[in-house]
């Protein structure tokens, strides 16, 4: 008797309404919350979302919202920031499991190590990484800014950059500048061939090549146009081309084919043509568990104040440069 109703109202707690659209924004409403989306979400995600981003434009909304809560649709490094910049806030994320493999790839021990054996360097993260790594670092930098932070500091001044060594070289070939980097990368940007994409562009001559910065060299090395998320979404709308070759998570074509519906996208493909091209942590966050995430207020991001205090400083430095 006590099993059956315990697992009815077990049942009914996580029930799924049908219109889970209207149900988001019923929620939305009597929280006061804001949903904020990366790119790399699934297409009825980002449909239900506030704002929609790149790391650094998530982060900019997340500094200024004067929501209650935050909805954060994405994976954790991106919702931990949010919550660095808003300790009193409640900040969701529909999977706490919605990791990422250049944060995981960066373990703090062993960068203490490393960090420690070059004692006068200063040290720039990419955002795509744990608070602990964050409040072991001077400056945090995002893609679309991380060329601009190194151009700011003093030519003498030596760097580490962490954790992802694509995006490091490619900002040591933008800033000619010599950075020590730690050797992480994106299991997903590290999957796209080099050969399936030359191959396709045989049979798509016109195309553009657009990559993401985390690609590996070989594939930047054909590219018409690199950038963050957010530029390679502006590129495309502004380009006189009406084709383009995406080398980057194809969660992002939701929004260039909404922006510019006359245009084609083909997605990158990965090496033996698998999916691997989808970001498997950001495809944790489902529509159903972003609502459940909202009724239930959780689960919620939570990080001790001594690192959230200590990450908030390099954050705040990529603030003001960016
Ligand atoms: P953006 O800086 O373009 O948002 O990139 C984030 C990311 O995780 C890329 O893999
Ligand atoms: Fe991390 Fe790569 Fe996924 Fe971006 S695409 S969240 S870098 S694993």
């Amino acid at each position: 008797m006590f099993t059956t109703a315990f697992a009815k109202s077990k049942s009914n707690a996580n029930s799924i309404p049908t219109d889970l659209v209207t149900a988001v924004d019923t929620l939305k409403k009597e929280l006061n919350a804001v949903i904020l989306a990366h790119y790399y979400q699934e297409g009825d995600i980002q449909d239900v979302a506030d704002y929609i981003g790149d790391s650094l434009g998530l982060s900019q909304k997340a500094a200024d919202t004067d929501a209650d809560v935050i909805v954060f649709a994405g994976v954790h490094f991106m919702a931990e920031t949010a919550k660095i910049l808003n300790p009193n806030k409640l900040v969701l994320l529909p999977d706490l499991d919605a990791g990422c493999s250049l944060a995981e790839g960066c373990p703090p021990k062993e960068f203490a190590e490393f960090r420690a054996k070059y004692p006068d360097h200063l040290v720039i993260s990419y955002i795509n990484c744990t608070a602990e790594i964050k409040a072991m670092s001077d400056i945090i930098c995002t893609s679309s800014n991380a060329v601009k932070i190194v151009n700011q500091i003093p030519e003498d001044q030596p760097i580490i950059f962490a954790p992802d060594r694509n995006l490091g070289r490619y900002v040591m070939q933008q800033t000619g500048r010599d950075l020590v980097l730690w050797e992480g990368s994106c299991i997903v940007h590290e999957t796209f061939s080099e050969k399936a994409i030359v191959q396709l562009k045989t049979t798509h001559p016109e195309a553009e090549i657009i990559a993401h910065p985390e690609c590996e060299e070989p594939v930047l090395r054909h590219a018409n146009y690199i950038g963050s998320t957010t530029s390679l979404l502006k590129y495309s709308q502004e380009s006189d081309q009406s084709e383009f070759i995406v080398a980057t998570e194809p969660g992002i074509i939701h929004q260039m084919e909404k922006a510019t519906p006359n245009k084609t996208f083909i997605p990158a493909p990965a090496m033996n043509n698998c999916a691997c091209n989808e970001c498997p942590y950001m495809r944790l966050n489902t529509l159903e568990k972003l609502y459940l995430a909202m009724k239930h207020r959780q689960p919620e991001v939570m990080l001790s104040e001594d690192i959230r205090i200590r990450a908030l400083k390099p954050i705040q430095r990529m603030l003001e440069m960016s």
